[in-house]
C-alpha cells in the first residue's frame, strides 16, 4: 500500500502505453497484383507467353476424353483457370515468361500425386528472373494419394527493385518428364510517384519519429523511475519514523497520517489530521528528498 494514492504500478503503465504510441512504425508498401494464367494481369491485362504457342499447354476444358490424363477441379483454381503441359525429354523447350513492374513475386502451381502408371505427374521446372540464375522447383509426387495439390506456392522472390521484371519458368534440354500447371502469380507493385513521395517521406519522418519515440519513451522511463524511488523513498521513510515512535505513540495514527500526504503541481503537502501537529517537519523532508 503506497501512501498518498501513488501508485507507481499505474505509473509505470503509463509510461509503457507511452513509449508503445511513439514507437515509429514503418508503412506496408505496394499493393499486390495477380497475373492468371489466362487472363493475365489483374491490372495491365498483359498476359502471359506459353513456348511453343501451340499443341502443348491445355486448360481446364481438356478434360480425359480430349487426352488430358491430368484435370484439375476449376472452382479451386484462382480465376476458375489454369494452364498446364507435360514436358517429355527430348522437347527443346517448355516455358512460361511474364513480366510485371514489382518488387515481389509469388508463383503458385498445381501440383500432381499419383494418377497411376505411365502418368507424368512429378514437377521440374527451373524458374530465371531477368536471365539471371536459374533457381530448380522440384516436387516428388506422393504415391498413396491421387489428390492434387492447389495453391502451391512454388517460387518467390522478394526485396526487388522497383521496375521491369521478366520471369521465365522453363523445362528445357534436359532428360527427365516433369508436369507443369501454373495457375496464378502474384506481384508487389508500387507506384513510382508513390514510392518516390512515400521513400522521401520515409526518410525524413522515420529519423525523427525515432528521435521522438526516444526522448519521450526516455522520459517516460525518467518518470517512472522517479516515481518508483519516491515510492521507495516513503516506505523507507514510514518505516523508520515507525521505529522511531516512541512508547505510547499509537504507530497506526501515524500510517494514518502518511497516507494522507497530499502534494500536486501546484499546491504544497499538506497534512491533514489529528497528528498534525506531531509532525511539523514531514512534507519539507520529503520535498528536499526528492527535488
Ligand atoms: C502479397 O502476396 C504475398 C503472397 O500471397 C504475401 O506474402 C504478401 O504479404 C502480400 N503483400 C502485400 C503487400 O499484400
Ligand atoms: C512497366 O512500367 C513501364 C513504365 O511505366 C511501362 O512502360 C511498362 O509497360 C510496364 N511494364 C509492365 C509489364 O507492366
Ligand atoms: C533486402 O535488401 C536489403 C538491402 O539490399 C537487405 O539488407 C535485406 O536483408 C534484404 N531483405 C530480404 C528479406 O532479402
Ligand atoms: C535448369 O537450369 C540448369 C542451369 O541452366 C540446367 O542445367 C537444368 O537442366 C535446368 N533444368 C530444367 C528442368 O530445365
Amino acid at each position: 500500500m503506497s501512501p498518498c494514492g501513488i501508485q507507481p504500478s499505474r505509473l509505470a503503465r503509463f509510461a509503457l502505453f507511452f513509449s508503445l504510441f511513439w514507437v515509429p512504425r514503418v508503412d506496408a508498401d505496394g499493393v499486390n497484383r495477380t497475373i492468371d494464367d489466362t487472363f493475365g494481369d489483374s491490372v495491365t491485362k498483359q498476359r502471359v507467353t506459353y513456348t511453343p504457342a501451340s499443341g502443348v499447354w491445355h486448360d481446364a476444358t481438356c478434360l480425359t476424353s480430349s487426352g488430358c490424363a491430368i484435370v484439375g477441379d476449376p472452382t479451386q483454381c484462382f480465376s476458375s483457370t489454369y494452364t498446364a503441359a507435360t514436358y517429355r525429354d527430348p522437347w527443346s523447350e517448355t516455358s512460361i515468361a511474364m513480366q510485371f513492374n514489382g518488387t515481389a513475386i509469388y508463383v503458385f502451381f498445381i501440383l500432381a500425386n499419383n494418377m497411376g502408371t505411365g502418368i507424368i505427374t512429378q514437377t521440374v521446372a527451373n524458374f530465371t528472373l531477368d536471365g539471371g540464375q536459374p533457381q530448380l522447383f522440384t516436387h516428388q509426387p506422393d504415391p498413396n494419394t491421387k489428390d492434387l495439390n492447389y495453391g502451391q506456392l512454388v517460387f518467390s522472390l522478394t526485396n526487388l527493385t522497383n521496375s521491369e521484371h521478366t520471369l521465365v519458368i522453363s523445362a528445357s534440354e534436359v532428360h527427365i518428364n516433369s508436369y507443369i500447371n501454373f495457375d496464378y502469380a502474384v506481384y508487389t507493385h508500387e507506384d513510382d510517384t508513390q514510392s518516390l513521395t512515400q521513400n522521401s517521406a520515409h526518410k525524413k519522418s522515420a529519423p525523427i519519429g525515432a528521435i521522438v519515440g526516444g526522448v519521450i519513451g526516455g522520459i517516460a522511463v525518467l518518470l517512472a523511475l522517479a516515481f518508483l524511488i519516491l515510492y521507495w523513498v516513503l516506505r523507507r521513510r514510514r518505516t523508520t519514523e515507525e521505529k522511531k515512535v516512541e512508547p505510547g505513540f499509537d504507530p497506526q495514527m501515524m500510517v494514518e497520517v502518511q497516507s494522507c500526504i497530499s502534494f500536486t503541481e501546484s499546491t504544497p503537502p499538506k497534512w491533514i489530521g489529528r497528528s498534525l501537529s506531531e509532525a511539523p517537519t514531514f512534507p519539507r523532508q520529503y520535498f528536499t528528498t526528492l527535488f
